[in-house]
């Protein structure tokens, strides 16, 4: 069936500018000491899952000393490893075995906040007011008994809390035990130099960085103007001001001092690509995810819109484009791209809030259309970040129980928002036993039943199966990278919800609607489809992808 691939060997630098990336949700990846917490010498003794999948590296959530709040993304101590994933030296051990089996390592690092047990945040609210140690974070006076400004918290209700009883408040983007940083005090910018130093002086490969646009505030801090029904708006005066990117560059020349290649990316949620852009000028950072896609409803014109945008305004600046279709804080893919009715979205457009909304949801058409949203990604020019448990098609857990649930935006909505642990159930590596073969103790969030039929092990051995898909697009992928890495990408007429697209050899078509679709003769051969429906010579399947090689 598969026509010949042309293989020659990948030499290409530098190397993170067409990675596949594997996003390693460490605490339910896989436990190795039965407190039902994923931990990094289970993470290293189930490498070999990232090798056989054939990703090039893998970007590890915090794993810092936390009290957990939101799931290390409080951190307490940025030098060191919390005790509950082994420490400093498992890590250093993991690391070491990762890069012997070719895998790179990207560290995640929480700059915008730390926690409230941070020994600087502990001496800050022993300090008094306008003291240097409350320099370091965000406290200002209230407004009688009200905060200091009206923003919002992103994980709801306001972003300032009180100090006891005096007139002082501290500013915190997220949860309250997440007080932010003041990026104005050199102390501060001082101090996230020497960290990036001490995980690059460790050997890791590259940074993610956390919400890299809200690092910086309005110097005045004023009230923003929010829309009166009290909708959820983005509020400029807390992120995205242009002292940020002053930071990307100082940050950019610290990653220049090391003679490896070392890769920043920025977890950046702007308005407009163009916003996005100015983070990725030369001197600053070398990657930034690309939400513009993710945040897609299933429709060709829509995707073909927003892959078009990526490439025109992204490769203007030089860097390449960071592909990703899911990762720990959105809702799975498969049920995004399954959900046929919202019950908590606009009536004009059910999918207008699908990052997190909840509905009717159509899980094998999800299915379908999450593996035919792959090979289109797959095939694109720039780099790919997997979030685990996608190569296993599993679906958003939207059942969990409430007092399971364990996301501060469960609490912080009053329950009103699911928030994320639903795509954030620990691995099914097996299809039977008590968790599946994540760990020999209890789950962290409970695995559904049905969470066995996705299994790890099961899906290895069924050539149909998505994980297989995966393993095998990527194989075929890093064969054509040299071939394809330099051909420009040109679009082929088609059908209004078929995008059709060249790269040298390697053609792309995706169905987005229900009708089948004849491939024109001509587009060449058909290497690989994600519809395990599809046979030879047959017309692509609706909802599907295939890539063809000339
Ligand atoms: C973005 C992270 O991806 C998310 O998980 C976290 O809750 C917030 N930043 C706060 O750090």
């Amino acid at each position: 069936m598969a026509a010949s691939v042309p293989t020659v060997a990948t030499t290409r630098a530098p190397w993170w500018r067409d990675a596949a990336i594997y996003q390693l949700y460490l605490r339910s990846f896989a436990d190795s000491d039965g407190d039902g917490i994923g931990d990094l010498d289970g993470l290293r003794a189930r490498l070999s899952h990232l090798s056989r999948l054939g990703v090039d590296g893998l970007w590890l959530n915090p794993c810092y000393p936390s009290p957990g709040v939101d799931h290390g993304y409080d951190v307490a101590d940025y030098q060191d490893v919390d005790p509950l994933y082994g420490g400093l030296p498992a890590f250093e051990a993991m690391l070491a075995e990762a890069h012997a089996a070719g895998l790179r390592v990207l560290m995640d690092l929480v700059p915008n906040h730390c926690s409230a047990a941070h020994p600087w945040f502990v001496e800050a609210l022993a300090a008094p007011a306008g003291s240097p140690a409350r320099d370091r974070f965000i406290f200002r006076t209230g407004r009688g008994s009200a905060p200091p400004n009206n923003w919002r918290s992103v994980f709801g209700g306001p972003a300032w809390t009180r100090v006891g009883d005096t007139d002082q408040w501290y500013l915190h983007s997220f949860d309250p035990s997440q007080p932010d940083f003041n990026w104005r005090s050199p102390d501060v910018v001082e101090y996230f130099d020497d960290i990036l130093r001490f995980w690059f002086d460790r050997g890791v490969d590259g940074i993610r960085i956390d919400v890299a646009h809200m690092m910086v505030k309005h110097a005045e801090l004023p009230d923003w103007a929010f829309p009166a029904d009290g909708s959820a708006a983005y509020n400029e005066y807390a992120q995205n001001q242009p002292e940020v990117h002053d930071i990307m560059r100082r940050w950019r020349s610290v990653a220049a001092a090391y003679d490896r290649d070392l890769t920043l990316i920025g977890e950046i949620w702007v308005p407009t690509v163009e916003d996005l852009a100015r983070y990725l000028r030369p001197d600053e950072l070398n990657q930034a995810f690309y939400f513009d896609l993710l945040q897609c409803r299933w429709s060709g014109p829509a995707f073909g819109a927003s892959i078009e945008r990526g490439l025109a305004t992204i490769a203007a600046t030089g860097a390449s484009v960071t592909w990703t279709l899911a990762n720990h804080d959105v809702h799975r893919s498969v049920t995004r791209y399954g959900l046929v009715r919202s019950v908590n979205g606009s009536s004009a457009d059910p999918f207008s809030d699908g990052v997190r909304g909840r509905g009717e949801v159509d899980v094998a058409l999800g299915a379908q259309r999450a593996r035919a949203a792959l090979l289109l990604v797959l095939g694109l020019p720039g780099s790919v970040y997997l979030y685990q448990g996608e190569e296993l098609g599993l679906p958003e857990v939207l059942d969990l129980p409430d007092s399971a649930r364990q996301d501060p935006i469960f609490r912080r909505s009053g329950g009103t928002e699911y928030g994320r642990d639903g795509c954030r159930v620990p691995l099914p590596w097996v299809a039977s036993g008590p968790t599946f073969g994540f760990s020999s103790g209890a789950a962290w969030l409970p695995q559904p039943s049905w969470f066995g039929d996705y299994a790890v092990e099961a899906q290895w051995a069924d050539p149909s199966s998505t994980l297989r898909l995966h393993a095998r697009a990527l194989e075929l992928r890093r064969s054509l990278l040299d071939v394809v890495g330099a051909a420009p990408l040109s679009w082929l007429a088609a059908r209004e919800d078929v995008l059709a697209y060249r790269r040298g050899p390697l053609t792309v078509v995706t169905v987005f609607g229900d009708e089948p679709f004849a491939v024109p003769a001509g587009w060449g051969t058909v290497a690989l489809c994600s519809s395990s429906a599809w046979t030879e010579g047959a017309p692509l399947p609706g909802n599907s992808s295939a890539w063809l090689l000339a």
